[in-house]
C-alpha cells in the first residue's frame, strides 16, 4: 500500500477569534499518493482555507495535518520543500518573458540547477519556442500552462490546484483537464484540486470528498458516490402555489421540498413519475421541468439540501442573462 500523500486528522479551522467563522469542522482525509484528489464543494465551503493549512499559509485551531509525511505546522520547510501551488489568482510577472518568469521562481524558492527543469517543462507544455516572449502577449491557456510550469520546477511531489479552471471557456477548460492528467502521469505528482465543477471532478478525479459549511460530508471514488443515490431528482417550477401534500402523494416519490413554486422531487423512477404528475397537475401549471439522473450534483443535493452551483459566481455571461430574463418575467 502506498503511504498517504496528505493526512488531515480532526482538523479544524476558526477564522479570527472564537466568534469567527469556523471555515473547516473536524475535517478528516488521508489522500493517496500519486492520485488526483477532488475538494468539491460552493462558495465558502472551506476548501481555499483547507488548501491555505496544508500549505503552512494559515494556521490550524484543532487537529492535525501532514503531507509528503511532514507536519505542516511543525515541519514547514519541509513541507514547502515538496509542494507546488497553483492559486486562482494569476501569479506571473506580466512584464517578464517566460524564462525570466521561471529563473524569478528559481530565485524565490532558491532551485539549484532549474534551467535544465525549466527547459524540460516548457517543452511539455509545448512553450519552449516561446520562451523569450513576454507573458503579456500570452493566451489564457499559455499563461495557465506556464503558472503550473513554475510550480513544478522544484520537482514537488505534491501539487495544490485551486479551482484550475476557473472562469476560462470550455475549451480551455478541457485542456487544463488534458494538463491535470498529464502530468499527474509524467510527472507522478499528487494532485489536490477544489472545483465548484461537478463535471470536473467527475472527470478527473480519482477520488473525491464532497465539502460543505467547513464538514467532509461524503468521500469516495466518482461512481461510489453516484451509487450511493438511486433515485431521480425532477425539478418543477409551477405557475401557482401547490399543496405539497398533492406532489407526495404521487406513488414513488420520495422526497418533496420547496422554494416558492420550485420544487424539487425526488422520486424513484421518473419514467413512471411523469405520466402520475401530469394526470395531477395541469399542464398549465407547469412552467419549467427538468429531470436529473443519479450524478455527483444530486448526490450533493441529497446530502446537503442544496445545490452546490446555487451561490457560483456568474462566470457564464449566458446563464446570468438568461437568469435575468427569468427574474423579469
Ligand atoms: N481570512 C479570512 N478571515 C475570515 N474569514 C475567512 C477568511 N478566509 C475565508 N474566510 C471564511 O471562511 C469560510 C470558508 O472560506 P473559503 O475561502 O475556504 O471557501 P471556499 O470553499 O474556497 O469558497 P470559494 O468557492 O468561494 O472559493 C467562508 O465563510 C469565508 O468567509
Ligand atoms: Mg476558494
Amino acid at each position: 500500500m502506498t503511504t498517504p500523500a496528505i493526512v488531515v486528522n480532526d482538523l479544524s479551522k476558526r477564522y479570527g477569534n472564537s466568534h469567527g467563522v469556523l471555515a473547516l469542522d473536524h475535517v478528516n482525509l488521508s489522500i493517496a499518493g500519486g492520485t488526483v484528489f477532488g475538494l468539491m464543494g460552493p462558495n465558502g465551503a472551506g476548501k481555499t482555507t483547507l488548501i491555505k493549512v496544508l500549505t503552512g499559509i494559515s494556521d490550524i485551531t484543532s487537529g492535525t495535518a501532514s503531507v509528503a509525511g511532514f507536519d505542516v505546522q511543525k515541519q514547514s520547510l519541509q513541507v514547502r520543500a515538496r509542494i507546488g501551488w497553483v492559486a486562482a489568482e494569476v501569479i506571473l510577472e506580466d512584464d517578464f518573458t517566460t524564462w525570466e518568469n521561471l529563473w524569478l521562481q528559481a530565485r524565490l524558492q532558491d532551485i539549484k540547477g532549474w534551467e535544465e527543469r525549466a527547459e524540460q517543462l516548457l517543452q511539455y507544455f509545448g512553450l519552449l519556442d516561446r520562451k523569450d516572449d513576454k507573458v503579456s502577449h500570452y493566451s489564457t491557456g499559455m499563461r495557465k500552462k506556464l503558472e503550473i510550469a513554475l510550480a513544478l520546477l522544484h520537482q514537488p511531489t505534491v501539487i495544490f490546484m485551486d479551482e484550475p479552471t476557473i472562469g476560462l471557456d470550455v475549451a480551455t477548460r478541457r485542456m487544463l483537464w488534458d494538463i491535470v492528467t498529464g502530468i499527474h502521469k509524467e510527472f507522478g505528482v499528487t494532485v489536490l484540486l477544489t472545483t465548484h465543477y461537478i463535471e470536473e471532478a467527475d472527470a478527473l478525479c480519482d477520488r473525491i470528498a464532497i465539502i460543505d459549511r467547513g464538514r467532509i460530508v461524503a468521500e469516495g471514488t466518482p461512481s461510489e458516490l453516484k451509487a450511493r443515490v438511486k433515485s431521480d431528482v425532477v425539478s418543477l417550477e409551477t405557475s401557482e402555489a401547490l399543496d405539497p401534500s398533492v406532489l407526495s402523494k404521487i406513488p414513488g416519490v420520495q422526497e418533496v421540498r420547496a422554494q416558492g413554486n420550485d420544487w424539487l422531487i425526488q422520486v424513484v423512477a421518473s419514467e413512471e413519475f411523469l405520466p402520475r404528475l401530469f394526470a395531477t397537475v395541469r399542464t398549465d401549471q407547469i412552467r419549467r421541468i427538468s429531470v436529473e439522473k443519479p450524478s455527483l450534483e444530486t448526490v450533493f443535493l441529497q446530502l446537503t439540501g442544496h445545490r452546490i452551483a446555487e451561490e457560483e459566481p456568474m462566470h457564464d455571461i449566458r446563464k446570468f442573462y438568461a437568469q435575468m430574463r427569468r427574474a423579469r418575467s
